[in-house]
């Protein structure tokens, strides 16, 4: 058996009608458009309603729109992977759900909690997957319902984040195209400072957690950003090396769009040009598990194969880490 590189191959998106602009949350709470806009970069965000739609809604037509566009039986997939820190249920998976939705009969499918990196640990997944020589075709989805754990009362954090879903399918490649390499860290440390603190094993759901506001995601974010800088960078910097790459080799960097001033900081440091950077920050606020693929879904036609792509993100837990990959197709 000849190990085979995993190559993406096709890419689906989903984001949700209802926009939610920053002229909406200067309504809701103390903030302004001029705040958001200079310490974020994001001007509006997409809202999935009702939210009891679930997790799984956007996740199922981000991967239609692969199984319709590649006219793929949905009986040959073989697996489906939803990375998200926002599943339909805490048991069972969203992805279980999914694969049944799509027609994906003969697959298996899981969960990965990542959080912001959830979607970079699934293409690790995926590729080994495919590469195991057992496996022809995955779906991998990083979606996310934000909306359903932000309080819309803590300025902090409702003028960042969004919903969406993006969804990749990845398969043998015989020219050695796809995932190359990857360095994935996790520092369990980081939870104190981006955590829902209820809802699981040490904080069940009760009525004190709910009064206390406790379902809700909190984060803080000085410290987050400074280790998203640092750590990304550092990542980035070790999958280079390890590759015998320049930062001049990269045709694009697809990184985790949680702060505008975050990808700046990423481009000053590495010394990357502005052109290098995919960015859509400003129409979808951090989506989570969602950012990577709903670049790949909006930057499509602009990859050409061969060219070489390096992913980075960072996110709860903490977890974060860089995968460079090469393109393995034109549109
Ligand atoms: O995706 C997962 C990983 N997450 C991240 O990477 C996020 C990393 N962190 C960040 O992106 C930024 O820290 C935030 C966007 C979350 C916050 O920006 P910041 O520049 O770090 O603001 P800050 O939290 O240091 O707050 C500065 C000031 C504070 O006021 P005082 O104490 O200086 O008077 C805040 O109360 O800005 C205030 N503030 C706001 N003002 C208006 C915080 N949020 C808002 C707001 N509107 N929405």
């Amino acid at each position: 058996m000849t190990t085979k590189t995993a190559a993406i191959t096709a890419v689906g998106g989903y984001v949700p009608e209802h926009v939610l602009t920053n002229a909406d949350l200067e309504q809701m709470v103390d903030t302004s458009d001029e705040w958001i806009t200079t310490r974020t970069g994001i001007k509006e965000r997409r809202i999935l309603k009702p939210t009891s739609l679930g997790t799984s809604f956007m996740a199922i037509a981000a991967a239609r729109e692969i199984v319709q566009k590649k006219n793929i039986d949905p009986t040959t997939i073989d697996l489906v992977i939803v990375s998200t820190a926002t599943p339909d249920m805490p048991v069972s998976s969203t992805a279980s759900f999914v694969a049944t939705e799509i027609g994906a009969t003969n697959a298996f499918g899981y969960d990965i909690q990542g959080a912001c990196s959830g979607f970079l640990y699934g293409m690790s997944a995926a590729a080994a997957h495919i590469s195991s020589g057992r496996y022809q075709k995955v779906l991998l989805i990083g979606a996310d319902t934000m909306s359903s754990i932000i309080d819309y009362t803590d300025r902090s954090t409702c003028v960042i984040f969004g919903d969406g879903a993006g969804a990749v399918l990845f398969e043998p490649n015989d020219e050695g195209l796809g995932l190359q390499d990857e360095v994935l860290r996790v520092d369990g440390k980081g939870r104190e400072f981006l955590k829902i603190e209820a809802g699981g094993s040490m904080l069940p759901a009760s009525s004190e957690t709910i009064d206390a506001r406790k379902h809700f995601l909190h984060q803080e974010g000085r410290p987050v950003f400074k280790f998203a800088v640092s750590n990304m960078a550092a990542a980035i910097n070790q999958v280079l090396d390890q590759n015998n790459l320049t930062k001049d080799d990269i045709d694009y960097v697809v990184a985790h769009q949680a702060n505008k001033r975050i990808l700046d900081a990423i481009a000053k440091n590495l010394d990357l040009s502005y052109e290098q950077m995919l960015v859509n920050i400003e129409r979808y606020g951090n989506t989570t598990a969602a950012t990577l693929p709903l670049l790949l879904w909006d930057y499509e036609s602009k990859l050409k194969k061969n060219q070489k792509l390096l992913f980075t993100a960072f996110g709860g837990g903490f977890t974060w880490g860089a995968t460079y990959l090469t393109w393995a197709y034109n549109t």
